[in-house]
């Protein structure tokens, strides 16, 4: 994979690189309305997390992937990745930022919920932040959400149980999903278990 031909410190030196550029922006772009729901996760947590995940799983997507960097970094670690995002303007972000950190990673705009999901609130169903009108991001990527076997988000506290429901109707068996937020820090859990 290409994470093995190049050393663990080349690539933090370029993620270190990659994390003060993604910063710059949102500081740059914090109060606008593109970034409305937008927060960055804990880059090394997660980092760690991918490095301990990466025998285990070959696919990966994000839903909601912001500027792209967990998608990118994803990437430069070997994963066959990709990140659905709701609003344009981070795409266009993530597909810059992909180009500057040699990373071949595909973005969509659109929306990471299937059209088919059903909403049931009696589920938990419950959006704080997560976009739900807009069309699905799948057919753009030529993905279907059964393939993947590993799926990155960083839902608000509240939303956890839409994003499993969304795994457990439409996911792979054993699909896995990892998760940062602000309280709940790092969470890996595995769905549609068979
Ligand atoms: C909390 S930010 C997380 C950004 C990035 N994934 C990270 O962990 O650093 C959530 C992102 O999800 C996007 N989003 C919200 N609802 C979405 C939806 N239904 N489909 C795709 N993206 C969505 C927001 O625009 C925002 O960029």
């Amino acid at each position: 994979m290409e994470y093995d031909l190049q050393s663990e410190q080349t690539l933090l030196d370029d993620f270190t690189r990659l994390w003060d550029v993604a910063d710059k922006i949102w500081e740059r772009e914090d109060g606008t309305a593109p970034f409305a729901a937008y927060v960055s996760a804990d880059y090394m947590a997660v980092y760690q997390q991918l490095k301990s995940l990466r025998d285990q799983v070959e696919t990966f997507l994000e839903w909601g992937s912001g500027l792209g960097v967990v998608t990118i970094m994803a990437s430069r670690m070997g994963f066959d990745a990709s990140g659905i995002e709701a609003e344009s303007t981070l795409v266009d972000y993530s597909i810059d930022l992909a180009s500057r950190f040699d990373c071949s990673a595909k973005f969509a705009h659109g929306s990471f919920i299937p059209d088919a999901f059903t909403w049931d609130p009696s589920q938990g169903d419950e959006s704080e932040r997560t976009a739900i009108d807009l069309p699905a991001g799948y057919e753009q990527l030529d993905l279907d959400l059964r393939d993947v076997d590993l799926v990155y988000a960083y839902p608000w506290p509240t939303e956890h149980p839409l994003y499993h429901n969304i795994l457990n109707e439409f996911g792979a068996p054993n699909v896995k999903l990892l998760t940062y937020d602000a309280r709940e820090g790092i969470g890996l859990v595995q769905l549609n278990e068979s």
